[in-house]
């Protein structure tokens, strides 16, 4: 029998990744605080994501979730959500018209401020001083005061969540999704990029469509959905006494409900089975995610699996594979086959970013475009030898012209990391590459369609 779940049963658990407030009086305080401020997101949003991603463990459907490594309170401005947004609004028209399927959307956004790190401590020229562990936290500046873990930051990250929110919430809703704006999504910089052209076609298709929708009496100002669009937010549960703070029964089912965003993830350093991360979220009934990496041995995603979503919930789990380029199509096959074998119901997304990361020879921390690109590929092939469906790609990505990742069809290099190098955390796709990634992206799931039907044309011949 498992043991009864309240929202704070994982405070009794061992826990890895938690920051040493020093004021244990203040943090008590401000959980409080957020105890009592508004949700983020509701119940029943969480439940529309869910049954939209059943359709995609179902095959019917593919998923996009991406946005910042970590969200941080400096880079906080509408032209960024902007940005942001209407770079997601592009790659999804590429992905639905390239790949002729729905896309759900996810942002990595409006609370995704806490970053597990590697060490506690981080040393620059001879000097130690605590992690940087997301604006959440504490301050990224290299000084003993700034990396002092202060509650009052989670004040300051809801302010922001719900701010960012509320704007991405007027953009869908408000008429800038409405599909006849899409030639107008087109970022000013991208304008001249190799991608512009094939978006422009797309954006030209999409005009003819909704010219001929119009003409036989379909308009956006009588249909709804042609002018706005699903977005949903997630983020990774890791500063679970904030999480704990927004965990709230919702009243039409009774059940609890993560209110600080639609989707949590978690993450792969914090998937210990009988550890606190996996004691709070098997308790939500969110939408979750569940990072895979090179440590995770089939019985242990099973067990996972068992803890998370017993019910065999569609749309409940989505299993994102972080392996890395020259990992994926060895490790994969594995997981893959245990989930079938045991009849699971999940959704697989590929974060082809956190198994990709290298160190330049400028110190810089970059990942290569072919590498992030190879391992989408890698998984691709590893669902179609397995019959299994290629469901989403999980991406660390911005709306602005950043020099954070090498490659690309800019080709940018070591040399060029150094021009506008502003990541918070790990290095994110500008908006050239995420939108080649989609292109690419596109033809891969073509294919998983061709050769879904193909079978059938042969059993004909
Ligand atoms: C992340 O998604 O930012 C992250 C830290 O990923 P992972 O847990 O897969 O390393
Ligand atoms: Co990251």
């Amino acid at each position: 029998m498992t043991e009864r779940w309240t929202p704070d049963s994982w405070r009794s658990k061992k826990i890895q990744q938690v920051p040493a407030y020093p004021d244990l009086e203040a943090l008590e305080n401000v959980e409080q605080q957020l105890a009592g401020f508004p949700p983020l997101v509701f119940a029943g949003e969480a439940r529309k994501l869910k049954r939209q991603l059943a359709k995609v463990a179902k095959g019917e459907a593919f998923l996009l979730q991406g946005g910042d490594c970590a969200e941080s309170f400096a880079e906080h401005s509408a032209d960024n959500i902007r940005d942001f947004f209407r770079l997601f609004l592009q790659m999804a028209v590429v992905l639905t018209f390239g790949g002729s399927s729905p896309v759900v959307k996810i942002g990595r956004s409006a609370g995704q401020f806490a970053k597990p790190r590697s060490s506690d401590t981080e040393i620059v020229d001879g000097v130690e001083l605590p992690s940087y562990r997301g604006d959440i936290i504490n301050d990224i500046a290299f000084t003993p005061e700034s990396r002092i873990p202060d509650p009052r930051r989670q004040l300051m990250a809801f302010r922001q969540s719900a701010a960012t929110l509320n704007l991405i919430r007027a953009f869908a809703t408000g008429g800038y999704a409405n599909l006849e704006n899409a030639h107008r999504w087109m970022l000013g910089f991208v304008k001249d990029s190799p991608q512009s052209s094939r978006y422009s076609e797309i954006a030209e298709r999409i005009t003819e469509s909704l010219d001929f929708m119009r003409a036989i009496g379909i308009d956006p100002e009588t249909h709804p959905e042609m002018r706005t669009t699903d977005f949903y937010t997630s983020h990774e549960a890791l500063l679970l006494g904030y999480e704990q703070a927004m965990t709230r029964v919702d009243s039409t089912t009774g059940d609890w409900y993560a209110t600080s965003g639609h989707m949590l993830w978690i993450g792969d350093r914090t998937r210990q089975s009988d550890h606190a991360h996996v004691e709070y979220m098997r308790g939500i009934k969110n939408p979750i995610g569940l990072k895979c990496g090179p440590s995770l041995k089939p019985d242990d995603l099973i067990r996972l699996i068992d803890l998370l979503n017993p019910e065999d919930e569609p749309g409940r789990l989505t299993l994102i594979a972080r392996f890395g380029s020259d990992k994926v199509a060895e490790n994969l096959p594995a997981l893959v086959r245990a989930v079938k074998r045991e009849g699971r119901t999940v959704v697989w997304s590929c974060d082809p970013m956190h198994g990709n990361t290298i160190k330049a020879a400028s110190g810089y921390k970059t990942r290569p475009f072919e590498r992030v690109m190879g391992e989408v590929r890698d998984f691709f092939a590893v669902h179609q030898a397995e019959g299994t469906h290629a469901g989403g790609i999980h991406l660390e990505m911005t709306g602005k012209n950043v020099t954070e990742c090498t490659g690309g069809a800019r080709a940018l290099t070591d040399d060029d990391l150094s021009d506008r190098y502003h990541t918070y955390c790990d290095p994110r796709l500008n908006a050239e590459q995420a939108l080649e990634i989609a292109f690419l992206t596109a033809e891969l799931i073509k294919r998983e369609h061709q050769s879904r039907e193909r079978p059938a044309v042969e059993a004909a011949e």
